[in-house]
């Protein structure tokens, strides 16, 4: 058979280890078993009735054709008064890119803004499935840790110390998956400003920005002076509970944008019409949805605390933002997949240990909040109950 590509070698076709706790319990919960599962970070509400109206809609009036290759005019215009509000600045349409999520994002904009030869800082641990998209782009990856110490701050000192000449990009996820760090404004303007003295481009995914508890969020676009440097990355999937819809963009310097553009068209040849249309009424409600799901989140989290709080051996960190609660299992002398592993056999609750995001993120679980309040208050008491036992 002839070779491969290059790139496509440099993909792992190994399943991914982070995934491994979390495929045994659903296979078992598949085969009858009664788990729960805490393992995945999906939002667990339907997504607004009034957009699911307008898929039907939009295809009703002819809305399945081909379709810009950067994004629908529509579309386009929600994205920039969402972000606009978010960033308190103004987004123009040529600074937006349409994506199908944010996944495919961060591939775009690494694909436009790194290659073999360059290097990129990237704190860990880190959101596990950026693995492959880094493979791809054949970057090579400088970590920086992230510790539990700092309450998974990344250390201005640790970046700085990581910039080398072939560095080309900082890339932060914020709020962090999965540690639920949320950084201010001060400690974001203080990247910038490392990226703008040694001309670095500063990527932030920012997908959990709407589930802010410690207070309000900044956005990367709200920062000054590195207008020029910032790509922001968006997406329905959480805030709108819209992960199926495949709903994202990028927010860019015009020019970069316009490079990502040419990227798009080869690509994607433009987005499917009828999921703009209904991602444009989703983003029409000025935030309404986003801020229930908050509300709803928050309410889980604190009843999730106060279940594990007091718990023996383990120590629940209460999230700055995002979906996640890490729980530090270290005083259990336990590694964390055995933990979880353990967890699954004995009470039947499926969590994700983060080591294999990164090793700063050793001796801790991540349990997401997107499970219905009554079965995550179960789950909990059943980890307290492991967990004193352990003791
Ligand atoms: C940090 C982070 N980024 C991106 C994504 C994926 O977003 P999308 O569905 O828009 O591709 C997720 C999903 O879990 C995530 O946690």
């Amino acid at each position: 058979m002839p070779p491969y590509s290059p790139l496509s070698l440099r993909l792992s076709d190994e399943p991914d280890p982070a995934w491994k706790v979390h495929q045994i319990a659903s296979e078992r919960k598949a085969a009858g078993e009664d788990i729960i599962i805490l393992s995945i970070g999906e939002p667990d509400s339907p997504p607004p009735p009034a957009v699911v109206a307008e898929v039907d809609a939009s295809i009703a009036r002819g809305r399945t054709r081909y379709a810009e290759a950067r994004g629908e005019a529509a579309v386009v215009a929600a994205i920039c008064g969402y972000v606009s509000r978010q960033a308190g600045r103004e987004i123009t349409p040529a600074m937006v890119n349409f994506f199908p999520g944010a996944q495919t994002a961060m591939f775009g904009m690494l694909m436009t803004i790194v290659g073999p030869g360059d290097a990129l800082i990237l704190p860990e641990p880190f959101y596990a499935p950026y693995t492959q998209v880094l493979r791809a782009s054949g970057v090579e990856v400088d970590h920086v840790p992230l510790r539990p110490e700092d309450g998974f701050h990344p250390r201005i000192d640790d970046l700085r110390a990581a910039i080398r000449p072939a560095t080309r990009a900082v890339v932060l996820t914020h709020p962090h998956n999965p540690t639920g760090a949320m950084l201010d404004r001060a400690e974001l303007q203080a990247i910038a400003d490392l990226c703008a003295e040694h001309d670095l481009w500063l990527l932030a995914d920012e997908v959990y920005g709407e589930f802010d508890f410690a207070g309000p969020y900044t956005s990367i676009l709200a920062l000054d002076g590195v207008e020029d440097r910032v790509i922001s990355l968006g997406t329905l999937s959480k805030a709108y509970a819209m992960t199926g819809f495949r709903h994202g963009w990028s927010v860019a310097p015009p020019e970069l944008a316009a490079r990502a553009g040419v990227l798009l068209e080869a690509m994607l040849f433009g987005c499917v019409q009828f999921i703009q249309d209904a991602g444009a009424v989703a983003l029409a409600d000025g935030g309404a949805f986003p801020r229930a799901e908050r509300e709803k989140y928050l309410r889980r989290l604190d009843r999730v605390m106060a279940e594990l709080e007091g718990a023996s051996a383990i120590v629940p960190r209460r999230p700055e933002a995002g979906m996640f609660v890490m729980i530090d299992i270290r005083p259990t002398g336990l590694e964390a997949e055995d933990f979880a592993l353990r967890l699954l056999d004995q009470e039947r609750v499926s969590v994700l240990p983060t080591h294999t995001f990164g090793p700063s993120g050793a001796g801790h679980v991540r349990i997401s909040l997107g499970m219905d309040d009554e079965q995550l208050v179960e789950a909990a008491r059943r980890i307290r109950r492991f967990a004193d036992g352990l003791a």
